[in-house]
Formats: C-alpha cells, structure tokens, sequence
C-alpha cells in the first residue's frame, strides 16, 4: 500500500489550550483540519517507528469520523500498532492507564471533556506522552508552531476498520487492536482499593446514585459499581454514552446536576451521590445533605487515602492548581509531607508524580487524580470515598464536618462568566496587572490587609522549566485569596474564571453559606476588576 502525500495550507487557530485542541465541530469538520493538526503533533515527535499509538474517546459526535482519519495518518507515518477503544471509547482516564500498560509511544484522546457535543457542540484532540499524560508545553508549543507552516500530511487510502469488532486488523504495514475499553482499567482499581469492603457496604443497605451524564463512564461504572461492587441495578443513571451525550452539558457541577444534587438533601434520598463528565476525568461528590467542594475532596482524600490498599503506606505528597483552595496544604502540613502548587492543567502534575515527589493531585475544577495514571480520574475519586466511606462507617457529611474541626475550614467558590468579548476580558486582567505592584500592603474592603498580589510563575522542580502569566493572585493578611483568570478550554469568546477563598480555623465558624462567607471578598474582586461594568454581565454565568 503507498502513503500518500497529501498538499494542505495551515489553519491559523490550532494553538494547544489547557487541555489540547477543542473546538467546535464545524471547525474540526473543516477540509484537512483534523489531518493537519495530527500531522503536526506526528512531527514534532521522534522516534515512533514501529511503536504503539493508543486512540480513544468519549464517543462525542465526530469521534468515529476523527478516529478512522487518525489511524491512517498514523499508519502512513510509522506507526507499528494502534489500540483504539471498542467503539472509539475509553475515558481519558483509561486511555492514560492503557498507554502505560502497554508502554505505548503515546496516545490521541478525542475528547471536549465537559463541552457539550453535537453537531453543534465541540470536539477535541490531545495528545499524551508515553507516562501516559498530557504532553507537556515543550511539545504542545511545537505542534503550535508546526501548525503555522505544516503544507502537507501523510495518509493511505483504505477502507474504515471496523471498530466493533473486538481482536486486530491490519491498515497498511500497522495493526489496529480494537480492545475491550473497561477491562484494563477496572482490573487497575481493584489493585488500588478495597473491593470486598465496598461490596460490603452495599450489601448492608448503602444506597448510591452516580451519574454517568450520557458520557463515557456508563460503561465503565456499569462494570465497577454494579457488576463487580453489587450495586442495586439503577445505580448508575444515564449509564449509555451518546454521541450528543443527549442534548446535555456533561459537566459533573451543581448547576448541571441539580436534580441529584436536590435529590441527596431529601430525608429519604440516597446516601450518596456522584457523577463524572463527558470523558470521564472530573467528578462530583454529594453526600446526604453536604456537597462536598472539589478543594474540601481533595484535601478529605489525601488525608484518608492510607484507608485504601493502593495508598497504605501513606502518600509522599500532594500538588494542587493554584486556583485550588488551600485545604490540602494544610493536610500536608501535618502529614509532614511535600506540597506543590502548579499552574491550572493537568499537564503540570505529570513530572512530579514521575518524579515520585506526589501521589495525589486535583484541582478545583472537579479534577482529583493520584499515581495510578496521569491524568485525574473521576471513578478513582468516587471510588475511593467508597472506601473511606466502608472502612471509617461514617457518612459523608459527618466525616467532612470532622476534618474542618481538626484543619479548619477553607471556604470556596469559583465564578465564571462564559462567552465574555475577548478584547474586554484581556482588558480586564491587564489593567488588573497594572495594578498589583501598589496594592501589597493596601487595606480593601473593611479590613481586609492585601499580603501579596502578582500574577503566578510557576518553576518547575523537575525539570526547572517556567511557566509565567498563570493568573493574578490577591492575597490577604488573614489566608484568603482572590485569584482572576481566563479560561484556555473555553471555544467561543473568552471565559473569566474569579476564584475566592477564606480561611476559618479549626474552633471557627463553619455553617455559613458559603456564598455569604465569601462576600466581602467578591465585593473585592469587583471593586479591583469591574467585571459588571465592563462585561455588563450583573452575575456570573455559573458558581460553583
Ligand atoms: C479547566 C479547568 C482546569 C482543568 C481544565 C481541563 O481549564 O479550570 O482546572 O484542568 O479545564 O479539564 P480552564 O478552562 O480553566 O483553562
Ligand atoms: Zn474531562
């Protein structure tokens, strides 16, 4: 079979973002777009010759069509072997495991995570390195570049593999293996956690909803919390994916599962609630009557995490996004282990964790994730709050209130305004900047002492690399922070992401609203940024 070698002109929008390249489907569908933007990942990598590509994802609308045009170019450029999902499908999550197992060259993870999908939805590509992780800026800058002036790509003329049909196929000189896409995975967490105490506890009455949002986890919490763990049938809801992931926004928060967010503060509704997005990474944790914040979980697990068997020997450390609630630095304080504090991704995890420096990671975007692969994990967190949750035989709410009293509390919230005029949003964090030098020392609000302000520089103590703009950082005398920044997953306009935090100590006040907590300090933010009259906007477009 000859390679093809196929003229084409750059698109000028394929910049990487937080987490790949997510666009709307129309873009994508555009002639070659999708050719042009694997071709350049394919060359600003070395050495993949003969070696495996892992292909997965959410199964969102286009995933098929992206999937059977990547296994071509992948075959006309080398490549000795893809593992693609059955049906296009694995969770980002599952793709990160099947690429270390089988010490894949890489992978492509066809995903818009939360993004709703559809023909009118978005779609996305990200490629992962061999640990199994997003590939970090060094490569993700090159794509960019390549992009500016790729002017052809490689593909060979064949028909569609058939991507049902588990077992190998041949494409040119590469062989496509169609795996089972749970198998791997599910067999991972029942190396990590205890499944005869989660069985258990189900079996003693305890009642679970887990929302699967028509997305890719319905397969895999299927097989885990009802076939393997004996969950009542009907644990898990909206459990098949779907290509538009049926008409919903599969994003895991309060504003898009308020029904089972309702449902967990009835008397009579189940113990607990969870749910995962569109591909499987994020997850939200509900118990009877206490939504537990993404911050407050990841703090709650890495203090518990020695309950489960994967985590027995405790952790060696924890990092977090720096918009992330300090929470966790606090349970790190007392574990006397190391803490980090990483730009918003994922991305910036993966040399620490390499390094063994951390074992857990999240951040307050629903994102909590440990070593088991690279990027974070929506299963593993529910299931290891199963496994707290069996072995402490408290309920959630319980076990929360008793972590604030031994850390104190960190009160949060996170406001957005989605699709804001680009040009007013990047005003906006630039007069912001202007400012920060001569506000160290201010006093705004009532009392509030400003302690810090800068726009965050991350080093990394890895590899020694930097990161600088990653968003503008208030701090305050007494630990509360402001942090402002815009969004780099958002499609169409620009999305302002304000992050507030307050600190209550171990013997404080933990029963306010946290909205109500947390308002002289959103008073601030709007006193130095003038988001409402510049976006016009009178409240954010979601909170959480
Ligand atoms: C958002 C979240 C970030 C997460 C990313 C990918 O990125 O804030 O924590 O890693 O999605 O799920 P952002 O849109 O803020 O750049
Ligand atoms: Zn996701």
């Amino acid at each position: 079979m000859t390679t093809q070698t196929i003229k084409t002109t750059p698109f000028s929008d394929q910049k990487p973002g937080t987490s790949g390249l997510r666009k709307r489907v129309t873009v994508y569908q555009q002639p070659n777009y999708v050719e042009n933007y694997i071709q350049a990942i394919f060359d600003s990598l070395e050495g993949f010759a003969g070696q495996t590509l892992v292909i997965g994802g959410d199964g969102r609308f286009y995933n098929d069509v992206a999937i059977q045009k990547a296994i071509r170019i992948a075959a006309a450029n080398g490549f000795g072997k893809v593992l693609v999902g059955q049906g296009g499908i694995l969770s980002t999550p599952a793709a990160s495991h099947v690429i270390r197992h089988y010490k894949a060259f890489g992978g492509l993870v066809l995903s818009a995570s939360h993004n709703p999908g559809g023909p009118e939805g978005d779609f996305g590509i990200k490629y992962n390195i061999g640990n199994g992780g997003p590939a970090p800026e060094k490569i993700t800058d090159a794509v960019y570049a390549r992009t500016k002036i790729i002017d052809s790509f490689k593909t060979l003329d064949t028909a569609d593999i058939d991507l049902n049909a588990i077992g190998t196929q041949q494409v040119g000189d590469m062989v496509v293996e169609v795996i089972d896409p749970v198998k791997d995975y599910a067999a991972l967490m029942q190396t990590l956690f205890d499944f005869d105490a989660i069985r258990a506890l189900f079996a003693g009455g305890f009642r679970m909803t887990f929302d699967a949002m028509a997305a890719v986890t319905g397969p895999y919490a299927n097989a885990i919390l009802e076939d393997m763990l004996g969950a009542p049938k009907g644990t898990v809801v909206n459990g098949t994916p779907s290509p538009t992931f049926d008409n919903g926004h599969p994003d895991p928060n309060l504003v898009y599962c308020k029904d089972m967010h309702d449902l967990l503060m009835t008397p009579d509704g189940p113990d607990f609630g969870a749910a995962s997005d569109g591909d499987g990474d994020r997850n939200l944790i509900i118990g009877k009557n206490r939504f537990v914040t993404p911050s407050d979980s990841l703090a709650l697990l890495a203090a518990n995490a020695h309950l489960a068997p994967g985590y027995k020997d405790g952790i060696a450390g924890i990092a977090r996004s720096m918009p992330t609630s300090a929470a966790a630095d606090r349970v790190a304080e007392k574990l006397g282990i190391e803490m980090h504090e990483t730009p918003t991704g994922w991305k910036f995890f993966g040399n620490l964790l390499d390094a063994g420096r951390v074992t857990i990671c999240g951040e307050e975007s629903a994102g909590t994730g440990s070593n088991h692969v690279r990027e974070k994990d929506g299963l593993w967190a529910v299931l290891l709050w199963l496994n707290i949750l069996a072995v402490r035989k408290h309920g959630v709410d319980e076990i929360v209130r008793e972590h604030w009293r031994t850390y104190g509390r960190n009160y949060y919230t996170r406001h957005d305004y989605e699709e804001v005029d680009s040009a007013i949003a990047n005003q906006l964090m630039d007069d912001l900047r202007g400012k920060l030098a001569s506000l160290p020392g201010q006093t705004l609000g009532d009392d509030m002492q400003v302690a810090y302000a800068d726009d965050f520089t991350y080093h990394d103590p890895v590899d020694g690399s930097t990161s600088a703009k990653q968003g503008v950082r208030i701090g305050f005398v007494d630990g509360s922070r402001i942090v402002l920044r815009l969004s780099g997953t958002g499609t169409v306009g620009a999305t302002l992401r304000v992050y507030l935090e307050r600190y209550e100590a171990s013997d404080g006040r933990h029963d306010l609203d946290t909205q109500v907590a947390l308002e002289p300090l959103i008073a601030i933010a709007e006193q130095l940024a003038g988001i409402k009259s510049r976006t016009g906007r009178t409240e954010p477009s979601v909170i959480t």
